[in-house]
């Protein structure tokens, strides 16, 4: 019999495969309807602490390999969220990750203060959007000690609960093994990684950008290289679990990013690449695997690729 099961800080998934903040995951209807499609567990799009629209299309770029995206956070912020998370709990079997943002450190204890009636079992700290303005002028996950104080607080707030706190970076950092520590060091339980990286597309035609914002972040297949080494990199630096991403289409990279270190996997731009059923998709090619490898559970192929 294979366990497709994984334990991610205490929580149990059904299978390894979680919804990406950003993707689909703006409403009940929409989380739920991942849910039916297989997904382990599910992430609603980043909550801010007021609305945002978000930028002026276009907002995303699809290519054969890539996407490249910079809608810029644009939610309905948290007093209005509070009730889709409400409703997500109440309809949804699996588990969903509160993905958050701010635009001060204070704000992310803000938002998490407010969401704590919802009894969320994961927050997730968006600490790396590379589309959007803060306090300083770039992403908190670009410094240790911005970072550091996030978390703090946020646990503070959360303090007494059993809400467990993941902290989303981006590989932009250059010390990310030392980044890992200074995330485990302050408390978080569980990394998310990665985010977008910053891109640009040219029109060469018009002789501009081709995005309203100029700069966006980049996504899909291009990227999962740069998602494997920073997951391998981190599993060798911490011990909290780690939900990895960036460019996973099929169960094989998946599998990739568990023998790299992952505890559970993230599809986003998949979703595009491969339709919704992705996470059936992916589930059933990895168990594919398991058999023919001879694999029982996930839990045995996780980190293998550092024992060599
Ligand atoms: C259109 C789009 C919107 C996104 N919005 C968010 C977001 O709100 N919060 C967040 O943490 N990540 C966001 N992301 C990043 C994804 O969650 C993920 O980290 C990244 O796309 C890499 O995974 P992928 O290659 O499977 O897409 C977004 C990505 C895309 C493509």
């Amino acid at each position: 019999m294979i366990d497709l099961s994984v334990n991610l800080a205490g929580i149990k998934l059904k299978n390894p495969t979680i919804l990406a903040s950003g993707i689909m995951g703006v409403s009940a209807s929409s989380l739920k309807f991942v849910e039916e499609n297989g997904a382990g567990a599910v992430t609603i799009k980043s909550i801010g602490p007021t609305d945002r629209t978000g930028h002026k299309n276009p907002t995303v770029l699809a290519f054969d390999n890539r996407m490249v995206n910079a809608v810029g956070l644009s939610n309905p912020g948290v007093d209005t969220e509070v009730h889709i998370v409400k409703e997500a709990h109440e309809r949804l079997n699996v588990p969903l990750i509160v993905s958050i943002f701010a635009d001060t450190i204070d704000n992310f204890a803000v938002v998490a203060d407010k969401l704590l009636e919802t009894h969320p079992k994961i927050i997730e700290l968006n600490l790396s959007c590379p589309n959007t303005d803060n306090e300083f002028g770039k992403m908190f996950a670009l410094d240790a000690d911005d970072t550091r104080k996030v978390i703090t607080l946020v646990k503070k707030v959360t303090q007494g609960t059993d809400i467990k706190i993941f902290t989303k970076l981006t590989p932009e950092e250059e010390d990310f093994a030392e980044l890992g520590k200074v995330v485990e060091d302050a408390g978080a339980d569980g990394i998310t990684t990665i985010n977008t990286i910053f891109s640009m597309n040219i029109d060469i035609y018009s002789r501009k950008p081709i995005l309203s914002n100029a700069y966006g972040g980049i996504s899909g297949p291009a990227i999962k290289p740069v998602g494997i080494e920073s997951v391998y990199t981190l599993y060798e630096t911490v011990s909290i679990p780690i939900i990895g991403m960036g460019g996973i289409l099929t169960g094989e990279d998946a599998i990739e990013y568990i023998m790299a270190g992952a505890t559970a996997v993230g599809i986003g731009s998949g979703v595009y690449y491969r339709g919704i059923d992705i996470f059936q998709k992916v589930t059933s090619e990895i168990e594919d695997f398991m058999k023919k490898e001879g694999y029982k559970s996930i839990e045995e192929m996780r980190g293998i690729a550092h024992n060599s």
